[in-house]
């Protein structure tokens, strides 16, 4: 895929779409008036329009394993194998190379989408967000749904933490915008506003029997995401009730620590997890050392569901802010097999 996009830009075709982000397998290029489409994958559907039904399960993905290459020079390791019904993917992106990353201003169309870093620094810049910025370890973003966004550069062994919903979502270039533009940070988009968390202006308060940076991440998505650091306190023991939403994630980014659900693991660095809603569950033995990345969502079907306010106060569903997806752009053109 990587070799046939090449040939084909060199022959003067523009990339518009590509996806999936961790292993491209369709891209839809245009040159003038024609549009070709192409994939290793010709049997596979479109992103779906609608949000995949949640469906949750425990899973733990130790480090190791296998990873693929994304674009832009990106190894992703996927930390929620089963995706959940396709509702969610959180990926382990590791740039090795530092220097200038060759991306290019780009948005998706997601529910949900956080990038938190793990190792190194990323400088980015986004649409309405002022002059590009570096995050550093333990920042996070918030991207919320159709931001421009680009990556500029990288640390050596840059590693980050990427979470979206849904797992299947299309890569979009903009041609025409060029980043920075200026800045209007009250902007809201699809009813979330960019958050830019940083860690060393973050305190430490008291949470779960340990300590917490929390992030804003609540009130940035009007309830439906929350992501906190975590670490030990004066005990080593930490303890999470039953959570009434949806996905309850956790990755080790340093340190180590015994999970209690359905028995005892032990987790050390890059260890990911998944636990199902409605149940309790606790790290003891923490290192001093430990510092967990927790990201918690709040449900996306039924009829407690978080209500999201939209632009003039319009309201919707988590559902139905996704199902705004379907105004992309449909395919018409030629498709071309390649690997
Ligand atoms: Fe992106």
């Amino acid at each position: 895929m990587h070799a046939a996009l090449g040939f084909l830009s060199k022959l003067g075709l523009r990339l518009d779409v590509i996806y999936p982000a961790d292993q491209p397998h369709t891209a839809i290029l245009t040159d003038g008036g024609k549009t070709v489409r192409l994939t290793t994958h010709p049997d596979a559907g479109p992103p779906p329009g609608d949000l995949p039904a949640f469906l949750p399960e425990f899973s733990l993905t130790p480090v190791g394993g296998s990873s693929s290459d994304g674009r832009a020079g990106m190894h992703y390791r996927d930390l929620i194998p089963n995706r959940l019904g396709g509702h969610y993917i959180a990926s382990h992106i590791t740039i090795s190379d530092g220097g200038p990353v060759p991306d290019w201003v780009h948005f998706h169309r997601v529910a949900f989408q956080m990038i938190y870093v793990r190792k190194g620094w990323v400088r980015v810049v986004y649409e309405d967000q002022g002059e590009p910025f570096v995050l550093r370890v333990g920042d996070m973003v918030l991207q919320p749904s159709e931001i421009r966004h680009r990556v500029l550069a990288s640390s050596p062994g840059l590693e980050v933490i990427e979470i979206s919903c849904p797992a299947l979502h299309e890569t979009f270039a903009d041609h025409d915008m060029a980043l920075p533009n200026g800045r209007d940070a009250g902007r809201k988009f699809s009813g979330q506003r960019f958050l830019r968390h940083v860690a060393s202006e973050t305190p430490w308060i008291p949470s779960h029997g340990g300590e917490a940076q929390e992030t804003g991440m609540g009130d940035a998505t009007n309830g439906l995401a929350e992501v906190r650091t975590l670490r030990p306190g004066l005990s080593s023991g930490l303890a999470f009730p039953p959570h009434d939403g949806e996905l309850v994630f956790g990755v080790v980014l340093e340190g180590s620590a015994r999970l209690h659900y359905g028995g005892i693991h032990l987790l050390g660095p890059a260890d990911a997890f998944v636990i199902p809603p409605g149940e309790p569950w606790s790290l003891s033995d923490a290192s001093e050392s430990l510092r967990l990345l927790q990201v918690t969502t709040a449900r996306s079907g039924g009829k407690e569901e978080s209500r999201v306010v939209l632009g003039d106060n319009e309201e919707s569903t988590f559902l139905e802010l996704h199902a705004r997806r379907r105004g992309m752009p449909a395919f018409a053109g030629t498709t071309m097999g390649g690997q």
